[in-house]
């Protein structure tokens, strides 16, 4: 069995594999938006397993798949054997003999692992509870296209220390920017991969004030993500003060872009006079899901493509 390329985390990618995935997301958008088919995945199959709800995610594969020539069919817990226990391993087994690339948005990173473990194919992480690589992905090729390179620039992360924040954290190690974490006491960022953050790249705070200054970039997602919905009203109450407003946006850059991974909760995580704000950018960073991800598939499965 060939030893197959996975995105299960951000740090799966050097610093030039993520520069030519940007570089390649660039030209299959302006294709894409000329009309021009490119279909290097005719025959081709992605089968995507969710475990936990999506909007995004799902329509980005798949369409992109789509667009690539290829396929992508859905799985889920409840209509699948997965739901009833059928372990991971032999999930990865049979899915990588019939399917070309995986996708898969689960709870626990390990099971992303085990997958990737026993697949004869790529893939890829949806979202993890630990991990969300490829809105990361997207989130820095909507920051490069706004403003070019990320390197040097300052990102401030305000709420939660989740899924999100660390996979930011990865990204500002790869990529050479430096990132401002503010979350209440109790919800900071845990490193889980071992990683030394030095000051350089990472500094933490409990204001949201202090994290936002020089910030070339602000962005925040939801209070409760999904599998910690036990923890909603806790959680309520502890990010009291962490709203993204149009006060703490003008303490940084005046020129500061403003993103979310979305869903958002406007009155909530962020003012909707913020969202919907001329410095917000989600649109462009919901739409380049699929770019970044067919730059990404088509990495995964074809190399360095350069035509
Ligand atoms: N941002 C994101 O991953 O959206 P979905 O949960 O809708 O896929
Ligand atoms: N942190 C959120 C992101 C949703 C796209 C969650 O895991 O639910």
């Amino acid at each position: 069995m060939t030893q197959a390329r996975h995105f299960l985390q951000f740090s799966d990618l050097s610093r030039e594999a993520l520069t030519h995935v940007f570089e390649r997301a660039a030209i299959l958008k302006r294709r894409r938006n000329a009309g021009e088919l490119y279909r290097p995945l005719i025959g081709q199959v992605m089968t995507m397993i969710f475990e936990k709800n999506s909007t995004r995610t799902r329509v980005s594969f798949e369409a992109g798949m789509s667009q690539l020539g290829g396929h992508a069919m859905f799985l889920d817990s409840k209509t699948s054997q997965l739901g009833r226990g059928e372990p991971v391993e032999d999930t990865a087994r049979v899915l990588s003999r019939m399917s070309d690339i995986i996708m898969i948005r689960t709870f626990d990173q390990q099971a992303v692992e085990a997958l990737a473990a026993n697949s004869r194919v790529p893939v890829i992480n949806g979202l993890t509870n630990e991990y969300h690589p490829c809105q990361i992905l997207a989130d820095v090729f909507t920051f490069i296209e706004q403003k070019g390179s990320i390197a040097g620039k300052t990102v401030a992360w305000i709420g939660d220390g989740n899924n999100m924040a660390r996979t930011w954290l990865q990204a500002a190690k790869i990529l050479g920017f430096k990132l401002k974490v503010a979350t209440p006491k109790g919800y900071e960022v845990a490193v889980l991969d071992g990683c030394d953050y030095g000051a350089d790249c990472y500094e933490a705070f409990n204001d949201p004030k202090e994290a936002v200054k020089d910030a070339d970039l602000v962005t925040t997602d939801v209070f409760t993500s999904m599998g910690f919905e036990a923890e909603a009203e806790a959680r309520r109450q502890a990010f009291c003060g962490f709203m993204v407003s149009a006060e703490l946006m003008a303490l940084a850059r005046s020129d500061a872009l403003f993103m979310h991974c979305l869903p958002a909760h406007r009155g909530e995580e962020v003012a909707a006079e913020v969202i919907d704000g001329p410095q917000s950018v989600v649109w462009d960073e919901a739409e380049n899901r699929m770019h970044v991800q067919k730059a990404l598939i088509e990495y995964l499965l074809l190399g360095q493509v350069n035509d």
